[in-house]
């Protein structure tokens, strides 16, 4: 049986911020989320979440987790005055505990997995993480015997110079026999440079207490300040695209794109440079987005390409060509082999196969059946300023250059609407609709003025 504890109570003050670091985000989660998600795989018969710092705020933010507990922890005196606020809610637990620090948001699953089973098959009172960094300032650095026994773990700023030399550090992540841990926990002083309560002086007084060096350093970094964030990020970022690339993605000058690991790249994907591709999206074969364009939350088909545009919330059907400079927004369902050119913006609209807006258009809650041309500068006016109504448009029909569709309104099948017109009333099948004023001719005007 495993249960979970992840301290979060700290202010993080070397953010310089009024949010608790561990809500920061990394690519869209926070940090605690990241976190959280790394040790999920263990099913843990409890989760508990340290809180103190902002403690509403990060309740809030984990609001929809469900089976997380909070523990107040009203002062924050150090880590392992953290694990003292533990010794009631688990008050006759017996098992293992996972202890994670709320800011080592890299954490593969494998790699806890391994930690585990070390664990338990020296059956030892501790086992955690550590690294051996070519920079390990900052960290608590950690005294093992050769057979990774550990003997103590000094903190940073508590180390001689001599200390400080040895590259094995503390990652902040570690799995206890909550039996052994528990009588020790009270045992703890506050004797140190900061005049903390350190969980790591917890490590002497348990016996056996194991070292397990991780394959991948770049997993347990911890985030204490913005450069520390902005150095995640860029790890989280090489990992996401390399899983891209074996997928099957090509990705031209990776490092001006960005994307989050929520996205799907299908095989023989193309990614141009400056693309932005974030949460729920997938991208089918085929398909060649950017340069410059943003994706979110959208499915795009086989196929497709996309210009220097904003997709957001939308599903996009094979063969179709979007931008350079569309944006599709709300909802957008677009058809097979559409075309959606420059300065047309989409919002809240279905389009039906082989249909175009090719330039200058607004189209806000209309739906549009197969075929149909959407001249350039046509405007549906769906909004009365109290309001928003839909636009009807079906098979075939072509709209006029500078026309505007006030809405509600239908335009049938095979309609065509002629340049410049405004038209309020519904306009029914084969139909041709002029709803402008005639040209007037007045020969000889200019001179007749005098
Ligand atoms: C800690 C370890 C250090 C290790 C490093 C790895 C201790 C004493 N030191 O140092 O050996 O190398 O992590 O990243 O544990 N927290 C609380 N309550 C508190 C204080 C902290 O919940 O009273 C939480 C923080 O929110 C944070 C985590 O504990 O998520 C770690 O605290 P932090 O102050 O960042 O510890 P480090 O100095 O980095
Ligand atoms: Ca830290």
């Amino acid at each position: 049986m495993v249960a979970v504890a992840i301290l979060a109570a700290g202010r993080g003050s070397r953010m310089k911020s009024e949010l608790p670091k561990v809500l920061h985000t990394l690519s869209g989660r926070s940090l605690l989320d990241r976190v959280l998600d790394s040790c999920s795989f263990v099913h843990p018969s409890r989760c508990l979440v340290v809180v103190g710092f902002a403690a509403e705020q990060v309740k809030q933010a984990l609001n929809a987790r469900e089976g997380t507990e909070f523990v107040e922890q009203r002062q924050q005196l150090g880590t392992g005055h953290a694990l003292q606020q533990l010794l009631s809610p688990l008050e006759g637990y017996t098992g293992d505990l996972l202890v994670l620090n709320g800011d080592v948001p890299l954490l593969r699953p494998e790699t806890l997995q391994k930690l585990l089973q070390t664990h338990q098959t020296y059956k030892n009172a501790a086992t955690f993480l550590t690294a051996q960094l070519e920079h390990p300032k900052g960290y608590g650095r950690v005294f093992c015997d050769q057979n990774n026994f550990v003997q103590k773990i000094i903190e940073d700023r508590d180390c001689t110079p001599a200390q400080k030399e040895n590259p094995r550090i503390n990652a902040g992540v570690y799995c206890f026999n909550w039996d052994k841990l528990a009588p020790v926990l009270p045992k703890l002083s506050a004797e140190n440079e900061q005049q903390e309560y350190y969980l790591t002086d917890v490590f002497p007084l348990l016996n056996r207490v194991m070292a397990v060096d991780v394959e991948d350093n770049s997993e347990i970094m911890g985030i204490n300040d913005r450069k520390q964030l902005a150095a995640a990020n860029d790890t989280l970022q090489a990992r996401v695209k390399e899983a891209g690339m074996e997928a099957g993605a090509t990705l031209i000058n990776p490092d001006s794109i960005t994307i989050e690991e929520t996205v799907k790249l299908q095989p023989d994907v193309v990614i141009e440079p400056q693309t932005h591709l974030r949460g729920n999206t997938v991208i089918a074969s085929g398909s060649r987005i950017g340069p410059g364009s943003l994706i979110e939350n959208s499915r795009i088909g086989e196929n497709v390409t996309v210009q220097y545009s904003v997709i957001s919330d939308s599903v996009v059907k094979g063969g179709s060509q979007i931008g350079p400079y569309a944006h599709i927004r709300g909802k957008v369902e677009l058809g097979e082999a559409c075309s959606i050119g420059n300065f047309v913006e989409l919002k809240n609209s279905q389009m039906g196969a082989h249909s175009n807006a090719k330039h200058l258009s607004y189209l806000g809650d209309t739906t549009t059946g197969e075929q149909v041309n959407i001249a350039c500068g046509t405007i549906t006016a769906n909004y009365d300023g109290v309001s928003k109504h839909r636009t009807q448009i079906s098979d075939r029909t072509k709209t006029g250059c500078n026309s505007v569709l006030v809405a509600p309104v239908t335009l049938g099948e095979d309609v065509t609407v002629a340049a410049g017109s405004v038209i309020t009333k519904d306009v029914s099948d084969d139909t041709l609709a002029i709803a402008r004023s005639r040209q007037v001719v007045k020969k000889g005007w200019r001179l007749k003025r005098h």
